[in-house]
């Protein structure tokens, strides 16, 4: 099979199994107890937050391990939720992951927060004047803005969406998980007060991620217990996943520090350059200049995803339509409608998203699949918008 879905999830990367794998075996002990096979845990989880630190440019102390991404993300808004005085407004995004929206939703009832989600152009950029119009309101409390978007990779602009947070006092979270490994972060430069990080998607196992927390920067636990993580993160550490998203921090910002994943954007190219010059009636979607290297995001008229999915997993190519949570949903994605994609292209749109691990010949082949595969869809359908889909298998 060809693995073409990374923004669902990547592959463990061997490396960072190898240095996961003593912490499973020899050395299981609890970090925080007292015995000398204890000190060798603690001192990989104290590598492993100087690992993810470097990543990002941030201080090992900034750095808070989680559970996941959805929990960095929840465990920022529950906590800016809780400060919420005569300031109770959260400015986000209209293109944001479910856990910033859904958590939103869930706050706005349960708290009486006012949301503001600002749209994107059409390329799927952040409107930064609705943004200023937003952060300005008095009762401002705090902007949550993701740095990349799992859809599209359209990288958002963070830096001047921070800049303005900070002109008016509010302090700004960025869901970062579609763009720590994948493209330069660097939170001094940008001046950011908290960002979300999820291990699956660089490289390490998934049900690891982080929080980074400014130093300076006022925050209060969503897990409260035996005050691991410096009482910022409760729960005895899952060690040797947090191992493993230290190693795979320091893969990902040699390849970064290298060549910017230069490699992965070549294969993407040459994708894109393939379909679009080989069929017709194929539209790439989202702000070329502004994607990180691994993502494309295409529609082919006359052709619903839903058929094209099945029809290439059969032919072996592992891809997503919108995003790995819409799958199974006949909606077009709420990313693809704040971008004002009509209903019909967005739904004949794949998500294709590269590794590291993918290789040139890989990419030929899924170009080959994908050609057999719209062209079988256009003929059954009968050109675009017309009729049901009807998937013939088999032949
Ligand atoms: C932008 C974004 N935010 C949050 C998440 C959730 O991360 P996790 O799967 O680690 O909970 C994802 C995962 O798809 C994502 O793409």
């Amino acid at each position: 099979m060809i693995y073409l879905d990374s923004n669902a999830t990547t592959q463990v990367h061997p490396e960072v199994l190898e240095a996961m794998l003593p912490f499973l075996t020899d050395h299981w002990h609890n970090p925080s107890s007292g015995y000398r096979a204890a000190k060798v845990v603690k001192n990989a989880l104290a590598t492993a937050h100087e690992q993810v630190a470097a990543l990002i440019n941030a201080k090992p102390e900034e750095i808070v391990m989680t559970g996941c991404g959805t929990e960095s993300n929840n465990a920022v808004l529950a906590f800016m939720a809780s400060q919420a005085n005569d300031k109770r407004r959260i400015v986000t995004s209209a293109i944001e992951h479910s856990a910033i929206l859904r958590y939103c939703e869930s706050i706005s009832e349960k708290n009486d927060i006012i949301v503001d989600k600002v749209g994107v152009d059409a390329g799927g950029r952040l409107c930064l004047d609705q943004f200023k119009e937003a952060v300005q309101q008095e009762d401002c409390l705090m902007a949550s803005i993701m740095w990349a978007n799992n859809e599209t990779g359209v990288i958002q602009p963070v830096h001047e969406a921070a800049a303005l947070a900070r002109d008016h006092g509010v302090i700004m979270h960025s869901d970062a998980i579609q763009a720590v490994g994948k493209t330069p972060v660097d939170v001094r430069e940008v001046g950011i007060d908290f960002l979300s990080i999820s291990g699956h998607k660089f490289h390490a196992p998934k049900g690891v991620g982080a929080i980074y927390v400014r130093e300076g920067m006022r925050y209060e636990p969503l897990l409260i217990g035996g005050g691991q993580e410096g009482g910022r993160r409760s729960g005895t550490e899952n060690v040797a996943s947090i191992v493993g998203l230290g190693k795979a921090a320091e893969i990902m910002k040699k390849r970064l520090d290298a060549d910017g994943h230069a490699g992965v954007a070549e294969l993407r190219d040459h994708f894109e350059k393939r379909v679009t010059s080989e069929l017709e009636g194929v539209r790439i979607n989202g702000a070329p200049e502004y994607r990180t290297a691994n993502t494309c995001h295409v529609s082919f008229d006359g052709c619903e995803a839903a058929g094209l999915l099945i029809l290439l997993d059969e032919y072996g190519v592992q891809c997503s339509a919108g995003s790995a949570c819409m799958t199974g949903k006949q909606q077009p994605s709420h990313v693809q409608t704040a971008m004002g994609i009509s209903a019909l292209s967005a739904k004949s749109s794949l998500r294709i998203s590269f590794s590291i691990f993918s290789t040139r010949d890989e990419c030929d082949v899924a170009v080959e699949a994908v050609k057999k595969a719209v062209g079988k869809l256009r003929s059954v359908q009968g050109g675009p918008g017309v009729g049901p889909v009807q998937v013939y298998t088999g032949n």
